[in-house]
């Protein structure tokens, strides 16, 4: 289960994202918002952060205008990795390196069709483990500093 959120800044790409899913019959849970009245992304960020770290969802896909306050807000709730992807190859690595559960996007910077490829890459793609799970594992340490 796929946990969706984002702010008015990207609920235009959050739609595309949800028909993109549909026609791949992944299953997701639309945390909202759910128009383009203008809203305090942090709640979403944390809401869908949240769903994840509650076992409710396995990843999640953020996105308000640049997907940087949203993914800031998403790693700030304990056990998240929220990572911000402009491209295919950010995303390939937020999961091959970084192990992420968060995809972050901006709805104001990328085009529909990257955004999609970025969704599909992050989805597709697994954790390498090895030397990059020391390295996670180092950085959810910082949690108990
Ligand atoms: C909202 O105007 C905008 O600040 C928000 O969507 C996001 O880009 C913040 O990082």
């Amino acid at each position: 289960m796929i946990a969706l959120g984002c702010d008015h800044g990207g609920f235009g790409l959050k739609q595309a994202v949800m028909m993109y899913l549909d026609e791949k019959n992944i299953e997701y849970k639309d945390y909202g918002t759910y128009n383009e009245d203008s809203c305090d992304y942090p709640v979403y960020g944390e809401t869908v952060a949240k769903a994840i770290v509650n076992g409710e969802c396995e990843k999640g896909i953020l996105i308000c205008g640049t997907g940087i306050g949203i993914s800031i807000a998403a790693n700030k709730v304990k056990g998240i990795r929220a990572a911000l992807c402009h491209d295919v190859f950010t995303a390939q690595m937020a999961r091959q390196h970084n192990n992420a559960q968060i995809l972050a996007m901006g709805g104001r910077v990328l085009d529909v069709a990257t955004a999609l490829e970025i969704v599909d890459t992050f989805l597709s793609t697994e954790f390498e483990g090895g030397r990059h799970a020391r390295r996670v594992d180092g950085i959810m340490e910082i949690e108990n500093h």
